[in-house]
């Protein structure tokens, strides 16, 4: 891949062979979401859904982990794995569910009902975790409920999607925090009945931070890698997908011979795409890997009761 940047120390270099090389030099890991674009899934040493990337990052013996995808997932990967360096090609990569629940008005919330527990989807900052009892991603999100005593409210944020999802699922009573990923809330209802018109073989499958409306059109509700799963391993050949297209790059790798078409969102955008995700490019990558910024730092002291919740979640899955 050649990097077509404007900066001239930059063009000529075939990006590929030089974060190749880099990850040599530095003993570094490169691990990506699938929501990454295609060049940065190609050039990971692993790709993942959010718990697999944590689960990843703890293991790793790698002295630098390059983490190709949101600040809440590289602060995960310094949660678990102190010792490493953790960089992240872009700190402004953010996310709206963690942006949405600051960790002031989590505990202003929280304060309302004493004796509750609370559940924070991993979509979270660390300080949102430091306040959790339990952190969830969307693959464990159903066992992390279920293993609540039943006589306990459960409080969950940041998701109010996921969080409706799970009530369903679990039938247990949640009060939810009221927040939404501005990805997952773009697809439109009226694009995807059009599809399923065009399409009626199709199987639509989509990750449960979708809208209600959405999630119940679905023939399969999942977290990223389960979608991935299902395509491969179910008999339909086509398949509609509701959520960040970067995932179609794997899936379509893991399930050759399928039709999978992406949910359009409602206005004719590339809104459906995660701003926040589609910051890191392969050239930012490259640089990370060169100098060895930006780097994801935290205090000790949140680190440690970050960890808490998450090591529940880990034991539980
Ligand atoms: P997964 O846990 O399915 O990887 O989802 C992460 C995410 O950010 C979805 O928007
Ligand atoms: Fe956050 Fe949504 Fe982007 Fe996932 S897709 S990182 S939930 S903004």
């Amino acid at each position: 891949m050649q990097s077509g940047s404007a900066d001239p120390h930059l063009a000529d270099l075939d990006l590929d062979l030089e974060i190749e090389r880099l990850k040599k030099e530095r003993n570094a890991v490169i691990l990506a979401h699938y929501y990454q674009e295609s060049e940065i899934q190609d050039v990971a040493d692993i790709v993942g859904d959010s718990l697999q990337l944590a689960q990843a990052a703890q293991k790793t013996e790698a002295d630098v982990i390059l983490f190709a995808g949101v600040h809440f997932m590289a602060e995960t990967a310094k949660i678990l794995n102190p010792e490493r360096v953790v960089l992240v090609p872009d700190m402004a990569a953010g996310c709206s569910l963690a942006d949405g629940c600051p960790a002031d008005r989590l505990r202003a919330w929280q304060a309302r009902y004493p004796g509750s527990v609370t559940i924070s989807y991993i979509n979270c900052s660390a300080e949102v975790k430091a306040e959790s009892d339990y952190i969830c991603t969307s693959s464990n999100a159903k066992t992390i409920v279920n293993a609540i005593p039943a006589d306990k409210q459960i409080l969950f944020a940041p998701d109010k999607n996921l969080g409706r999802y799970l009530i369903k699922e679990t039938g247990r009573d949640m009060v939810l925090w009221q927040g939404s990923c501005i990805v997952h809330e773009t697809f439109s209802a009226r694009k995807l009945i059009a599809l399923k018109i065009e399409n009626p073989d199709a199987k639509i499958i989509a990750h449960p931070e979708c809208e209600e409306h959405l999630l119940a059109m679905a023939d399969f509700v999942g977290s990223t890698s389960a979608l991935l799963k299902f395509a491969q391993n179910d008999s339909a050949t086509t398949f509609i997908i509701v959520t960040e297209p970067g995932i179609l790059h794997s899936m379509q790798k893991l399930a050759p011979g399928k039709t999978l078409i992406p949910a359009p969102p409602e206005a004719n955008c590339a809104c459906n795409e995660c701003p926040f995700m589609r910051l890191n490019t392969p050239e930012k990558v490259y640089l990370a890997l060169r100098d060895l910024e930006p780097r994801l730092e935290m205090p000790e002291e949140l680190r440690l009761r970050a960890k808490i919740p998450m090591d529940r979640m880990l034991a539980l899955s």
